[in-house]
C-alpha cells in the first residue's frame, strides 16, 4: 500500500440513491489518496451519509455522531486525524443544527455538492473551521465527478435523475434533494457502457422520480425514459435493465411500450401508490386516484403479462379514517403485490402534512400497519410459492451463504439460492425453482446431479 494512502470509511443509510452517492463520494476522494476501509476506528476520514425520509432521522444522526466523536478523539489522542463529514438529506435539512450541536463535525454537505468534497477536505484540514456546503449549486455535479469506479459485482446502480417537483404532503425529498434534474442520454449511455465493460450485467437506473426523466436525448430534445431504456438495451452484454422509483403520474406511453418491446427490461416495477383512498390520495397531493393506479397496472399487465408489482404504502396519514384504510386494503387485494414496503406516517418538519389537523393516534397506526403488512406478507408468500416448479432465468451475482452455493436474483427481484460453480457468477442461467420461501427462492441448476438421479415418472 502507498505510504501516503489514507483510509476512508463511509456509513450509508437510506435509499439506493444514497448507496450510489456513497460510491461516488469514494470515487471523488480516491485521487486524494483515500482508499476504502471497513473499520471506522482506523479511518482518516469518516462520511456519514444520512437519510431524512422517516422517523427520528436527526436523533439517529446525533447518536451515531456521538459514537464517532469517541473514535475521533481516540485517534487524535494517538497522534492521528479523523475528518468527520455528514452528507445526505439530514445534512441538507439540518446543516446548521448539526454544526451547532456537534461542533467536532468538520464537513456538512448536501447531496448536490459532493463533487466539491476534495476542496472541502482541503479547507477542513487547513483547520479553517468547519465547512458547510448545502446550496443547490448552479453547476451540475455530474460534470465535475470522475468516472464511476468498477461495480462490486454483476449488478450496478446508475443515477439518471435527481430531485422531485411533486411535493407530496408528507415528503421531505423536494426540500432535501431539490428540483427535478435529469442527466443527458449521452452521459448515461457512456456511464452504462463503462459499467458493463467493468462487469455489470444488470443496471438499475435511479432517480427520486426516475420516470420523470427528461434529459437531452441523442437529438438534444428532451427524451423519455422508455426511449432511454431502448438506447441502453442496444449495449451488448447489458442483460438486464431496471428503474426505480417511479410516480404513477409519469407512466407515459413510451414506458408501456418499453415494457412490451424490450426483453432486457425486467418484468418488475416498484410503483408507489401510498393509499387506496381517493380522499387521502388527494390530501397527500398525489395527483392520481386509486382507479388511475389500477388502470396503469392493467396496462402494464397487457404490455407484459408476467410483470410483478411492488409498492410503498403509508398508513395513518392525517385524516385517514377506518374507511380510507379499508380502501387501501381493497386496492392491495385488487392488485396482488409481489412485494411492498409499508410505513406508519411520521411527521416531517416543514412538510404540509406535519401541520395538518387530525393526526392519527399512534395505536391506530400500529394496528393498521400490522393488518396491512400481514396481507402484503401473504401476497408475497403466495407469489414466491407460485414460482416453485417453474424454470426461471437467474442472474448469479455472487457466492451464497454456504460453500458451493451461489446467490442471484430472479427477473422479479427475488433473491435466489442454488448450488453451482462460481464460474456462473455474472451469467444468466435458467434454473428450476424447487421452493418458494417467504423471502427468497431455492433453485437447482438444470444439470444438477440430484436432478439427474431423480427417478423418471
Ligand atoms: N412518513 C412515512 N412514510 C414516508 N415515506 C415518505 N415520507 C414519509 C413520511 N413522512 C415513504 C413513502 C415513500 C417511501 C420512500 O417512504 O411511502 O414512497
Ligand atoms: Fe416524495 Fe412524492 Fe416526490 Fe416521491 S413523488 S419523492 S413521495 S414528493
Amino acid at each position: 500500500m502507498n505510504a501516503n494512502s489514507k483510509r476512508l470509511h463511509v456509513i450509508t443509510w437510506g435509499c439506493q440513491m444514497n448507496v450510489y452517492d456513497s460510491g461516488r463520494m469514494a470515487d471523488v476522494l480516491a485521487p486524494l489518496g483515500y482508499a476504502p476501509t471497513e473499520l471506522a476506528e482506523a479511518a482518516d476520514m469518516v462520511i456519514l451519509n444520512t437519510c431524512h425520509i422517516r422517523d427520528r432521522a436527526a436523533e439517529k444522526v446525533f447518536s451515531e455522531l456521538g459514537r464517532l466523536r469517541l473514535l475521533k478523539q481516540a485517534r487524535e489522542a494517538a497522534g492521528g486525524q479523523m475528518v468527520l463529514a455528514v452528507a445526505g438529506c439530514v445534512a441538507q435539512a439540518e446543516g446548521a443544527e448539526i454544526l451547532a450541536r456537534a461542533p467536532y463535525v468538520d464537513i456538512v454537505l448536501g447531496p448536490q455538492t459532493y463533487h466539491r468534497l476534495p476542496e472541502m477536505v482541503a479547507r477542513a484540514s487547513r483547520a479553517a473551521g468547519a465547512v458547510i456546503e448545502t446550496d443547490f449549486p448552479t453547476e451540475d455535479k455530474f460534470d465535475f465527478l470522475p468516472d464511476a469506479t468498477a461495480p462490486t459485482g454483476p449488478t450496478a446502480f446508475l443515477t439518471i435523475q435527481e430531485g422531485c417537483d411533486k411535493f407530496c404532503s408528507f415528503c421531505v425529498v423536494p426540500y432535501t434533494r431539490g428540483a427535478e434534474q435529469s442527466r443527458s442520454q449521452a452521459t448515461i449511455v457512456a456511464e452504462a457502457k463503462r459499467l458493463v465493460a467493468q462487469g455489470a450485467r444488470e443496471i438499475t437506473l435511479l432517480g427520486q422520480n426516475v420516470n420523470a426523466w427528461h434529459g437531452a436525448a441523442a437529438d438534444g430534445a428532451p427524451g423519455t425514459l422508455g426511449r432511454l431504456i431502448e438506447a441502453l438495451a442496444a449495449i451488448p452484454d447489458l442483460l438486464r435493465i431496471r428503474y426505480t422509483t417511479s410516480h404513477p403520474r409519469d407512466m407515459d406511453d413510451s414506458l408501456f411500450a418499453a415494457h412490451r418491446d424490450i426483453p432486457q427490461l425486467m418484468p418488475f416495477l416498484h410503483l408507489p401508490v401510498q393509499s387506496g383512498s381517493d380522499r387521502i390520495l388527494s390530501a397527500m397531493n398525489r395527483k392520481h386516484t386509486a382507479a388511475e393506479y389500477l388502470n396503469i397496472v392493467e396496462r402494464l399487465r397487457a404490455a407484459r403479462p408476467d410483470i410483478a408489482l411492488s409498492s410503498d404504502f403509508i398508513v395513518g396519514h392525517p385524516g385517514e379514517t377506518g374507511a380510507d384504510f379499508r380502501a387501501t386494503m381493497a386496492l392491495i387485494e385488487a392488485v396482488g403485490f409481489a412485494q411492498a414496503y409499508s410505513f406508519k406516517y411520521s411527521p416531517r418538519p416543514g412538510t404540509p402534512a406535519a401541520a395538518a389537523q387530525m393526526q392519527v393516534a399512534e395505536d391506530v397506526k400500529d394496528a393498521r400497519l400490522q393488518e396491512l403488512q400481514a396481507k402484503l406478507r401473504t401476497q408475497q408468500a403466495a407469489f414466491n410459492a407460485a414460482c416453485a416448479g417453474q424454470t426461471v432465468d437467474v442472474l448469479f451475482t455472487g457466492p451464497g451463504r454456504h460453500a458451493g452455493q451461489l446467490g442471484g436474483r430472479s427477473p422479479w427481484l427475488q433473491p435466489v439460492h442454488a448450488d453451482g460453480p462460481e464460474s456462473l457468477i455474472g451469467t444468466v442461467v435458467p434454473v428450476k425453482i424447487v421452493t418458494g420461501n417467504p423471502n427468497s427462492l431455492t433453485a437447482m441448476l438444470p444439470s444438477h446431479p440430484l436432478e439427474q438421479e431423480r427417478p423418471q415418472a
